[in-house]
């Protein structure tokens, strides 16, 4: 790691002293989907860095005529990244203003909707994608069987060859109430689910639905 490394985290984590300085004023519930989050808006924070690493990651694929599901949209900096070089950006979160920044960032391929992953609502969401990006998959999962649910239905909303990316950070990260995610536990899905998991860099995963259709 060299000194240039060393500097660049350092911003990147001063970055979020004001954050973290305003939390306790800042934390609200999510208003009406019933999930168990509880670290506020993200609307005004900086991304995060596992967030950064995907984002990394798309910038260097193709996107063109692709379809994307962003789970936990933030800023929506992914969709202010990349609505341009897609088909579209489907969002959900579960905190209001972040779904009405999205609205007034008035991205006319990009959606956003009030949404718990882990309940059944996902499942009406109006694309199939081929895309999934969720960098924190269990950090508030009530409990292991709704995280496992949770990938059976993102594998539903993924066209075949469609993937599923993740980052080992957010893998790893998780509230008192949730769990970590490892390698080992993604591997496992290739026995439950038609899917081939990826290690696609150092830190970024990814989970490709049925590889060969
Ligand atoms: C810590 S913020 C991270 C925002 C952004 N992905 C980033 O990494 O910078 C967590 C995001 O996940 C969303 N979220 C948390 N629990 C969720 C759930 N059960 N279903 C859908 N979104 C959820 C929050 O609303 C928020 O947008």
């Amino acid at each position: 790691m060299t000194l240039r490394h060393v500097a660049d985290g350092l911003h990147y984590a001063l970055r979020f002293i004001p954050y973290l300085l305003t939390l306790p004023m800042r934390k609200t519930q999510p208003a009406s989907c019933g999930a168990v989050y509880d670290l506020g808006s993200w609307r005004n924070v900086p991304v995060t860095f596992d967030q950064m690493r995907i984002e990394r990651h798309l910038s260097e694929i193709s996107l063109k005529d692709r379809r994307i599901l962003h789970v936990g949209v933030g800023s929506s900096r992914v969709a202010a990244q990349f609505h341009a070089r897609c088909q579209l950006i489907d969002g959900i979160t579960v905190m209001e203003d972040e779904v009405s920044h999205a609205e007034r960032l008035g991205i006319p391929n990009y959606r956003v909707y009030l949404m718990d992953k882990y309940g059944d609502s996902i499942l009406g969401l109006p694309n199939k994608y081929h895309y999934i990006l969720d960098n924190n998959p269990s950090s508030y999962a009530p409990h292991r069987d709704a995280m496992q649910t949770m990938f059976a239905r993102y594998m539903d909303l993924l066209e075949d060859g469609g993937v599923f990316v993740t980052d080992t950070l957010g893998m790893q990260h998780h509230r008192p109430f949730a769990f970590p995610m490892h390698d080992e536990d993604l591997m496992a899905f290739e026995h439950k689910l038609p899917v081939k998991y990826v290690k696609v860099n150092r830190t970024v995963r990814a989970l490709i639905k049925n590889v060969n259709a």
